[in-house]
Order: C-alpha cells, then structure tokens, then sequence
C-alpha cells in the first residue's frame, strides 16, 4: 500500500506523466487555439485556494458533508478545519483513505455512506472540466468512491483552478478503474474504441483494483463515451462525470473566481 501510495504521488507531481498526455495530444492541443495555455503552478495553486475558499460558503452548519480527494480539496478541508467552530459538522463521508486520513486529523469525524440518510452536498475537484460542467477525475485514482458520492449527493460542487477548464474533455488522459485480471482484455477493447490505454503501474485503488490512464480521446459526446466504456466487462468505472455532471463549477484563478 505505501509503494502504491508513493507511485501515485509520483503519478501526480510527475512532469513526465503529465506530458505523456500533452506529447500524445500535440495535434488536438493545435486545434484547440481557442483555450488559454496552462497557467504557472503559482497562479494554480492561487486559483486552488480561492475555488476551496468560495465553495465554503455552500457548507451548511450542522450538516454532513461529503468530500473528494486531491490537492484542490486538500486546500477545502484545511479551510473547512479553520471553520469548525462555526460550522458544527455532524461529519463528512469521504472519497478516498487519503481524504479520510486528512479530515480525521483536522478532527473532523468520518462516516460510513451506508450510515447516512442523505448527502445533501459533496465537494469535489477534478483533472478537467468544459462548460457543460462534464468532467474528467480520476488523476488521484478515487474515481470509484468519487463516483458514488457525486451520486449520492443532492447537490455537487466541483472546484478547480481555470488550468483545467477546456472546450473539449480529453487533453487529460482518461482514468478507467479496471478489475485486476481483466486490465488486458478492457484495454484491448479501449483501443479498438480508438483510445491508447496505459496502465498506471504500481497503484493500486483502494478498491483494490488497476486504473488505466486513456490517452488520445477527443471526447465531444461524454455521454456515448462513458457509456461505451462503462459497459465493457471488467470495468469498474469510468472517470468521465458526464451523466451525473457538477451542478456547479466554481473556477478559481488569480483574480476570483467563476461560477458556471
Ligand atoms: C482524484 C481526483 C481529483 O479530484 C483530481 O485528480 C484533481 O486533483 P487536484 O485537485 O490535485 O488537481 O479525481 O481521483
């Protein structure tokens, strides 16, 4: 479990993997001239804090919150954590055993999904996100448990940095949870759908399953792709979020933030 926890680290901080995707879309990143190029780490990480920052004003007092997995989160639950006085959780069900481990050390009590009655609000980021609030998540290999909370939830807030707003969904390659012993045969099936699938060696979910990262898709109909590549067997699920997109996107940059 550490090396799977260290290689997804690697995973997101690693310039190399991030350009994978970039190097294996260099002709859809042309024609996409329209979108801003990615802004610095600096105004990412600005854009991060202010998204987590304006997503708090949604947080109900006394209510039970549910929370995703990732840096942009990580900076929700420290502000979360600062309010907790004010805000009185009753406590968050959370994404990932890393989110979990984080909220219970800013004391925050986590709970069981099975044990509660109604979810009315789950905070989440993600790798990509178009205006149609439809999104790309997985980076930090939660998708599954992401997925089921954004379900779940009356109500989803999705916060990134305008890094990760584009036109078209697909510039980040598309994170798949796969049961182990089917990784071959959904990857064969991914690639005659017209994806390049390459397996995340060395994470393991905490599921216990594999995660395939799908290079060179342009997906312009999300929801024909997740479909199509939730219904191939041995898929446990798919990191598009266009079926049940956010209801809202809060975009944080140097400036503000936008809510779509
Ligand atoms: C984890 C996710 C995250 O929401 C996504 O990777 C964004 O992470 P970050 O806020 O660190 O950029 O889907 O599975």
């Amino acid at each position: 479990m550490t090396s799977s926890l260290a290689a997804l680290q690697s995973f997101k901080q690693c310039p190399h993997q991030r350009a994978l995707s970039f190097q294996a879309l260099l002709s859809p990143w042309k024609v996409r001239m329209n979108e801003s190029p990615p802004s610095s780490n600096d105004d990412a990480q600005a854009g991060k804090q202010r998204a987590a920052q304006a997503a708090l004003e949604y947080v109900q007092a006394g209510s039970i919150l549910g929370v995703g997995t990732g840096s942009t989160v990580n900076a929700f639950i420290e502000q979360l954590a600062a309010q907790a006085s004010r805000l009185r959780l009753r406590g968050a069900v959370s994404s990932s055993e890393a989110s979990t481990a984080r909220l219970r050390s800013q004391g925050i009590a986590v709970l069981d999904l099975n044990a509660v009655d109604a979810l009315g609000l789950y905070i989440d980021g993600a790798d990509e996100a178009n205006r149609a609030r439809q999104l790309i998540k997985g980076g930090g290999a939660a998708l599954t448990r992401e997925k089921i909370l954004a379900a779940a939830a009356e109500r989803f807030i999705c916060i990134i940095d305008e890094s990760k707003l584009v036109t078209t969904l697909g510039r980040f390659a598309l994170p798949v949870e796969v049961i182990p012993m089917a990784r071959r045969y959904v990857a064969d099936r991914i690639t005659r759908l017209g994806g390049r699938p390459v397996w995340r060696e060395g994470v393991v979910t905490d599921n216990g399953n594999d995660i395939l990262d799908v290079h060179g898709l342009t997906i312009s109909a999300a929801i024909a792709t997740e479909a199509a590549i939730d219904q191939i067997t041995g898929v446990v699920t798919v990191g598009l979020f266009a079926r049940r997109p956010a209801d809202l996107l809060i975009v944080g940059h140097s400036r503000g933030v936008d809510r779509i």
